[in-house]
Order: C-alpha cells, then structure tokens, then sequence
C-alpha cells in the first residue's frame, strides 16, 4: 500500500494499515535505511495505481519521482495497471489524453475509465472503473508477466455476451444458464486493449466494463437486429452470448394462469442463427468484419469435443470458433475457462484452465494476428 499525500486526506493511515494488514508507506523519507523509493518497486511483480488522477498520471508519464508512489513507478519493472478517476473534462483533455497515449505505448496497461456519477453532482465519462474489473484485470496481468499491448487502437470491437430470454408470457421465458462473463471479460480486455467495444449484454447481471457502449437486450431476436447494426462498421463481431436456437411460436399476451384449462404442448420455433446471417453478408461483401464464434460442447460415442468443434467451424464459416468443453460445473457461470481456438485456417491453440479474462487475451491475440497479417 503506498498511498499519496493526497489520498491520505480521502482515507487515513491506521484505515490503510488495518484493512490491508500491513504497515504503510507514505513517502521517502521514512525507514529511509530500507530505501523504499527503490525496494517497493524492486519488489514487486504487479503495480496497481487506483485511482489514477489527472495528475498521478501526468507525473507517470513524464518520469517526476516527487512522492513514494512516483518513485516506486520509476523503479518497477513489472506490469503497471493504472485505474482512472476524475472529472470528464480532465479525462478528456489533450493532456491527459496525451500522457494516457504516451503511458500505453510504453507498456502500461491504462483502463477506460467508466460513465456515470463522479464526485460532485456531476456525471460523465471518469468513473473509476469496478473493483472487480480492475481485480481481474490485475490477475490477468500477473497471469501474463507483461502489460497489455495496444494492439486493437483504431478498431471496432462487437461483443455479444449471456444468454437470450425467449418470452412465454410477460412473465415467463425459456433462457440459459449463461452468466455472461466470458464475453464482458472480452469487452473488457479488448478495451483494455485500445478497442472500441461495442458490447450486445443479453440478460447479464454483473455490471458492464468500463470504457464499452452497452446495448441491452432480451431476446435472440433483438439481439439478432442489435448485431446486425453494430457490425455494418466492425472490425471484429465476437459472438459469445448462448443464443436461443429455438423461442415458443406464440408469446400469450396474458400471464398464464394455473386455472387457465390444460396447457397446450408448447411449441417451437427455429430462431434465425445470427453468426450464419454475418458469414453470410461476408460473403456477399456486405460485411468484412472477422468473425469469431462460439461452441460449448461434450464429447459423444461419435466424436470428441475438438473434432465436434471442428466440424462446426466448418459448418459456421466463421473465422475462429472458441470451443469450450462444458458439463460437470465447467464454464457456464465459473470465474475459470478452458479452451480450444480454432481457425479456419487449420490453427488450433489449446488454453489450459484459467481466468477467463486469460482466455479473452489469447483470443485477442488470435484476433489481431488475423487483422495484421
Ligand atoms: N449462435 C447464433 N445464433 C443462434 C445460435 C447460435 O449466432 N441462433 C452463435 C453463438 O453465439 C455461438 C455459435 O453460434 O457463437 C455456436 O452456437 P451453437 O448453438 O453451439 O451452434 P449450433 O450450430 O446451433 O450447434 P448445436 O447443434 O451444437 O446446437
């Protein structure tokens, strides 16, 4: 914990030292026999700085070393993850536009911040981004042993994530048990990563990343319509919501009640497979977006999970199929993912079981392979 002199007059000292159980450092001077402007850097695997004002980051990017925070900066050689808070017009800044440009190129890994209320009764873009999101994408950095590259700047990200609700009253649906988080862990390292993220959240619970323009929708139908326009200018549409293939033929306008006479079967119908309508209008050229699918599958007595992924890579047309094996508790609603990313041209990279936000950064970089070569 190294806080500066100005986020001591936000939280005292014993309030730092008691919650994190350790003592705190504050500047340079104190226990100076231990040199700690240069041993906290030293010694660290990961640098979190949250919340990054206007001017912390100013200073990271020009290289002062006033305070112990600054010196700890200079000195550390590991992934540096900076969380952004202030006002909208400080973000927006050329200034701090600049140093946040400045500070990517070098390495450090800069959060979007998020929109909403700030510290007065103002709202706008300078949130500080969840601590849950800025907790994964610490893991994530300790993960890899490196920042995050700026490698999707310029490019426009659709994501679609969770599951669709297929309405069978105004009250009942047909869903999944899709939590949404492999795909807003991809919003959100795909932000993380300079993108432009427009993320389709169909039906997810956890709050939205920073830095992402959300639509919220319901039904696969509406999500269907909601991909369709956000993908006219894509660089990349990454299908990882679990689309309802089938919805109920008829919605009852009333809420069914149990006195209502014996339910009719219910019936269904086939939904339109959104994946297949984008492969599709690329063929057409109505579309240049890559396209990257998604598959949950078990083995069967015909096949196993990589040959059934193979052969819907094959059947889809799309450009990557992420094939997950699912069943026994594995990956619907769990923080841990593993993975299979096929290409159509004929790669396969095997991701073992770890954070999904690991998962979203090996598919990144399958994406931007394919958008540089
Ligand atoms: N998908 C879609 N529209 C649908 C259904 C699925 O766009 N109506 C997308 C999913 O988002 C996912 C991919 O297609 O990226 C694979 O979905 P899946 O339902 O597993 O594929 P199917 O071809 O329906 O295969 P299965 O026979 O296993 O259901």
């Amino acid at each position: 914990m190294v806080p500066t002199a100005a986020a001591l007059n936000f939280v005292g000292r014993a309030t730092w030292e008691a919650l994190s159980h350790h003592p705190v450092a504050t500047d340079v001077f104190t226990d100076a026999h231990e040199v700690p402007h240069v041993a906290i850097g030293r010694r660290a695997d990961l640098v979190v700085v949250a919340p990054a004002t206007a001017d912390l980051l100013a200073k990271a990017a020009h290289g002062l070393a006033d305070d112990l925070l600054t010196n700890t900066l200079l000195t550390a050689r590991c992934p540096v993850l900076f969380a952004p808070a202030m006002h909208t017009e400080m973000w927006e800044h050329p200034a701090t536009a600049d140093n946040v440009a400045l500070l990517r190129r070098r390495g450090a890994t800069v959060l979007e911040p998020g929109v909403g209320r700030l510290t007065g009764s103002d709202t706008g873009k300078g949130r500080l981004p969840e601590p849950a999101e800025i907790a994964r994408i610490a893991e994530l950095l300790l993960h890899l042993g490196h920042g995050l590259p700026a490698d999707l700047v310029g490019r426009h990200v659709v994501v679609t994530a969770g599951g669709t609700r297929e309405a069978l009253d105004p009250v009942r649906f047909l869903g999944n048990r899709s939590s949404g988080r492999q795909g807003f862990d991809l919003a959100s390292v795909a932000a993380a990563r300079g993108a432009r993220v427009t993320l389709l959240a169909a039906n997810v619970e956890a709050p939205p990343p920073a830095g992402t323009e959300v639509v919220n929708v319901i039904s696969a139908e509406a999500l269907r319509e909601a991909t369709h326009t956000a993908a006219k200018d894509a660089d990349v549409v990454i299908m990882a919501a679990a689309v309802a293939d089938f919805r109920p033929a008829t919605v009852v306008e009333h809420k069914i009640k149990k006195s209502d006479a014996d339910p009719e079967p219910l019936v269904l119908i086939r939904n339109p497979d959104i994946l297949a309508e984008l492969v599709e209008a690329k063929r057409e050229g109505r579309l240049s977006a890559l396209l990257v699918g998604f598959a949950a599958e078990t083995g069967d007595a015909e096949a196993d999970v990589i040959s059934h992924g193979r052969a819907k890579l094959a059947r889809k047309g799309c450009d990557l199929l992420v094939v997950n094996a699912v069943g026994e508790g594995k990956a619907f609603g769990q923080p841990d993912n593993a993975a299979v990313i096929l290409g159509a041209d004929g790669s396969e990279t095997d991701i073992p079981l770890g954070p999904k936000t690991v998962l979203a950064a090996a598919i990144c970089d399958a994406i931007v392979i394919r958008l540089t070569s």
